[in-house]
């Protein structure tokens, strides 16, 4: 079984190999034939030392002179020597070096491409961990037998070489040979299979403890605040300790197999030695015969070791490869269609559910995923608000996510001014419809990229007329350096409101047709959320941002009685649309939403205003109150 898995590994990672050469031939033919010519130069060095003892030193020592003439030519011929090998070295490294970085690059790129364009849905069943993991060590691990590659095929080239010329010099030698490096190549593949399962673990732990890391540095606040750190510590350290006694299982095989390795060509110098004394009182060969084939197998050792290295490194490059194809080959991705929304109607765009069905994919694949949505319709009219009420976990944000086609729905259709955005095209889509999350997200950059985001025409003439719709222009004016104030990793240096108006400024600096705020001005203050909507709402706040349709995500009743139509949803459904007091007026379970959540409001108000005590939280109705 594990011997089936290795060779399985072996046949796989010269695959790889393959695949790396086909993506590169030419660096790989200028790194193969400095290899080769490293080789071949070894080989003729022999062949020259073995000369220059026998027919230069040899004599000299016996008849006590040197012809001037007959050395100048033996350092001639050893200095051209090793310039040739130098060459060859040269053009083998850089080849490598080019190739190995060139692929690193390029499937970084792959990588990266992929994960923006695999659908929501997959990146939720893949932590951030194994993506970085995925683009940074993976990628390397599956490139790294590149780098001795060039180097191992020239010396199998060179062993050939080498062989022919025992043969060609004698017999008996070339046996000794034909015994040593077969033994030394044995010995090389039964180290890579002993190496393949213990790189792979390592690799696999090397991901998880990334993912351990990553996961309790992004939760750091919750980690201290609950005093969770002696165990979040534990369960890191835990994974480093089995990452550790992986590597170290590495490290004891290396111990018992480089040992080996470096003694097997010595024994073979030692056996042309003695083999080689007998076939020279034979008289079979000159002593300059003997003195170039023992030179030979010492130079040969080391180049010998680079088919060692890229077998070593076979199965952490299959694991490597494994993990980088698993994402270049995964699928799901939502294709666009071609279609683009008529231009000259840059006016708002009306918005469309119809019969909408939606159901997340389950966790585990055997499991069906259940149904989250189901014959959800309504229709946001052009330049029109529509408030999204529900409880909790109704799939308000579900909604949201499809409109602007986050997810796509099981059946039934989302559509754009009639036209069924599957249909649109990447450009067309993300022009016309801006989503405003949940969760803020904000880069590590100055309020003005976070803004712009590089597209084009937002220039801070734009940048300020959005950052005044969202209300944000009094901050980011009152902030040290204005517009190219860094806001930190993820908008630390920022409060959870202003980091919310920043996201909502950068959904209007695109002046979309069709804004969708998913509960995208819960942490402002309500009077400054119901500003906020009234400004949006009017053309007239700001010339050269036209209006959109909006869809709002809201719970403050400030804020929903601004909206033309409510749509109430409890699990999934639709339960009733109409006005802010006609809902009220007929509809028990939206009043007792609405009530609950200004109650808990004004509770918080006291809260902060007389000191901490805890308010309860009104019975019977899931509500999150730290909203
Ligand atoms: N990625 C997901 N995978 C599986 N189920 C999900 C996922 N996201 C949400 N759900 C489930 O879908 C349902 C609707 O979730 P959704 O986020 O749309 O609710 P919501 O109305 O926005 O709630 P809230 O008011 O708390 O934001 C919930 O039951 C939730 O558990
Ligand atoms: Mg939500």
């Amino acid at each position: 079984m594990a011997s089936k898995t290795s060779r399985d590994v072996l046949s796989r990672g010269l695959g790889v190999l393959r695949q790396a050469i086909r993506e590169q031939p030419r660096i790989f033919s200028v790194a193969v034939v400095g290899s080769v010519l490293f080789g071949g130069m070894i080989i003729v060095s022999a062949r020259v030392v073995g000369t220059v003892i026998g027919e230069v030193a040899l004599p000299a020592i016996s008849r006590g002179e040197v012809g001037a003439g007959t050395l100048a030519l033996a350092a001639a011929a050893l200095f051209g020597i090793s310039v040739l090998r130098v060459a060859g070295i040269f053009g083998r490294r850089l080849g490598a070096g080019y190739m190995q970085y060139r692929l690193q690059a390029s499937y970084r790129r792959r990588v990266t491409r992929r994960y923006l364009e695999l659908p929501l849905s997959w990146h939720h069943r893949n932590s951030t961990g194994t993506l970085l993991s995925n683009a940074n060590s993976d990628v390397e691990a599956a490139w790294y037998p590149i780098a001795p590659l060039p180097f191992a095929v020239g010396t199998l080239v060179m062993l050939v070489g080498a062989i022919v010329s025992l043969f060609a010099t004698d017999w008996a030698l070339a046996l000794v040979g034909l015994a040593v490096f077969p033994a030394l190549f044995a010995l090389n593949v039964v180290y890579s299979r002993r190496m393949a399962p213990r790189q792979a673990r390592a690799q696999r732990l090397r991901a998880e403890v990334s993912g351990i890391a990553h996961e309790s540095f992004d939760g750091a606040l919750v980690v201290k605040t609950m005093g969770r750190e002696a165990q979040e510590t534990a369960r890191f350290a835990g994974r480093a300790g089995e990452l550790r006694d992986s590597l170290i299982a590495v490290g004891r095989l290396r111990g018992v197999f480089d040992p080996l390795l470096e003694t097997l060509p010595s024994l073979g110098t030692l056996a042309v030695l003695v083999v080689g004394a007998f076939r020279l009182r034979q008289g079979a060969i000159s002593v300059t015969e003997l003195v170039s084939v023992a030179f030979l197998f010492t130079v040969l050792a080391f180049p010998v070791r680079a088919i060692g290295w890229v077998l070593a490194e076979l199965p952490r490059s299959v694991a490597g490869w494994d993990r980088v194809r698993r994402v270049l080959d995964a699928t799901g991705e939502m294709p666009y269609g071609q279609r683009v929304l008529d231009q000259d109607s840059a006016g708002a765009a009306t918005l469309t559910f119809r019969d909408v069905h939606f159901s997340y994919p389950p966790a585990e694949a055997h499991q069906t995923g259940a149904q989250v949505l189901g014959e959800v319709g309504f229709t946001v009219p052009a330049g029109r608000t529509v408030a999204l009420v529900g409880p909790t976990g109704a799939g308000k944000s579900t909604i949201a996510s499809l409109a602007v086609r986050l997810v796509d729905p099981d059946s039934g259709a989302v559509t754009l001014d009639g036209v069924d955005v599957r249909e649109l095209t990447a450009a067309s889509l993300a022009g016309a419809v801006a989503l405003v999350a949940q969760v803020p997200f904000v880069f590590d950059d100055t309020v003005r990229a976070n803004i712009a985001l590089d597209r084009p025409g937002i220039d801070d003439e734009a940048v300020w007329a959005a950052l005044r719709l969202a209300e944000a222009d009094g901050f980011v004016a009152a902030l040290p350096d204005g517009l190219d104030t860094m806001v930190g990793e993820r908008g630390t240096s920022l409060s959870g409101g202003q980091r919310q108006r920043l996201t909502l400024a950068r959904a209007l600096a695109g002046r979309p047709r069709l804004l969708v705020l998913d509960d995208a001005t819960s942490a402002v203050d309500p009077r400054v959320e119901a500003a906020i909507l009234a400004g949006l709402r009017s053309s007239a706040a700001e010339p050269g941002v036209p209006v959109a349709s909006i869809l709002v995500v809201a719970y403050r009743r400030a804020t929903i009685a601004l909206a033309d139509e409510v749509i109430y949803v409890e699990q999934g459904r639709v339960l009733a649309r109409g006005t802010h007091s006609e809902l009220l007026a007929t509809v028990p379970g939206y009043v007792d939403l609405v009530t609950a959540y200004e109650q808990a409001e004004v509770e918080r108000a006291q809260e902060s205003a007389y000191g901490d005590e805890v308010a309860p939280l009104p019975s019977g109705l899931e509500i999150e109150v730290d909203r």
